[in-house]
């Protein structure tokens, strides 16, 4: 029973004064529940409304990836820099510290290193999502593949709906097959496929047209890195990106695979959230650079 003896009568209730009407800073989600904010909001900065996630995926379907042989070696130093790490979850229960205090986006379903990059219909179960207390799951579609299209889909679908039960946003991650046009036609389908789903935040690709890309899609869209390009040009692809609407990157072998991450991880950062200019963004690397 509280102390009655300090009770007294409240005087500031603010008469007169409106209730200020919040809109929420990430793009379609004004409409969501308090948790699934939360946890938005842990993963895109409430200043800037962007995203640096650093992805290390790749090991679990391509196995010791070049940059992510020791993950304790190679990732753990880059933690510190990144606003939201990407990973599966053994790499995440074996390896990074619950100190961390990052976001997590888990890699919540299945591959196969056969059909590197497409999905077999896996998906985790959600009470080990909760367990590792994550703030969004990645799901992989592969729009357009005969095959692997609908599997993908339904994985989606399944997450959306386990993740809407419990407050935990979705991230659709649209594959690209070989046979697959690596354009804003197609990238615009796969990112609003994703988002008509119920993907709470698309991660694509960028490419020519790409704010037509970000226009047609109702929820933020982070783009991935792809393979390692020479540190100017993984800045000036972030820089584009940025410029044409893009809420984030989420980035592996362009940091993990640079000469130096830490000081690239730093400049992607500047370049995300602060505008550097890819000019701006390399002479901070080269000062940076040990
Ligand atoms: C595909 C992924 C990877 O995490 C993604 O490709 C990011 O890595 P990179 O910047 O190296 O392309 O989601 O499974």
């Amino acid at each position: 029973m509280a102390d009655l003896d300090d009770l007294r009568e409240g005087s500031r209730f603010g008469i007169g004064t409106p209730v200020e009407s919040q809109s929420f800073h990430i793009k379609g989600a004004d409409n969501l529940p308090w948790g699934m904010k939360d946890r938005l909001n842990r993963i895109f900065n409430s200043k800037t409304g962007k995203s640096v996630m650093l992805a290390f995926d790749h090991g679990f379907i391509m196995g010791p990836t070049s940059g992510l042989e020791r993950i304790d070696l190679n990732i753990v130093p880059l933690i510190e820099y990144a606003d939201c790490l990407m990973c599966a979850r053994g790499i995440l229960r074996s390896s990074v510290p619950a100190t961390a205090n990052k976001p997590i986006c888990l890699r919540s379903d299945a591959g196969t290193s056969i059909l590197t990059e497409l999905n077999d219909n896996v998906l985790i179960d959600i009470e080990d999502a909760i367990r590792m207390n994550v703030s969004a799951m990645a799901v992989m579609l592969a729009i357009g593949d005969p095959k692997m299209e609908a599997t993908t889909i339904a994985n989606l679908y399944k997450a959306v709906d386990q993740g809407t039960r419990y407050g935990i946003p979705v991230m659709g991650v649209t594959a690209v097959g070989k046979d697959m046009a690596r354009d804003a036609r197609y990238f615009g389908l796969a990112s609003r496929i994703c988002a008509e789903n119920g993907a709470n935040i698309v991660k694509t690709y960028y490419c020519d047209g790409f704010e037509n890309v970000v226009a047609a899609c109702p929820v933020p869209i982070v783009i991935a890195g792809g393979k390692k390009l020479p540190e100017f040009e993984a800045l000036e692809l972030c820089y584009k990106a940025i410029n044409d609407g893009a809420a984030g990157v989420d980035m592996g072998r362009n940091v993990f695979q640079s000469e130096d991450p830490i000081a690239m991880i730093q400049a992607v950062h500047a370049v995300v959230h602060n505008g550097l200019t890819p000019q701006q963004g390399i002479e901070m690397f080269n000062d940076l650079k040990k």
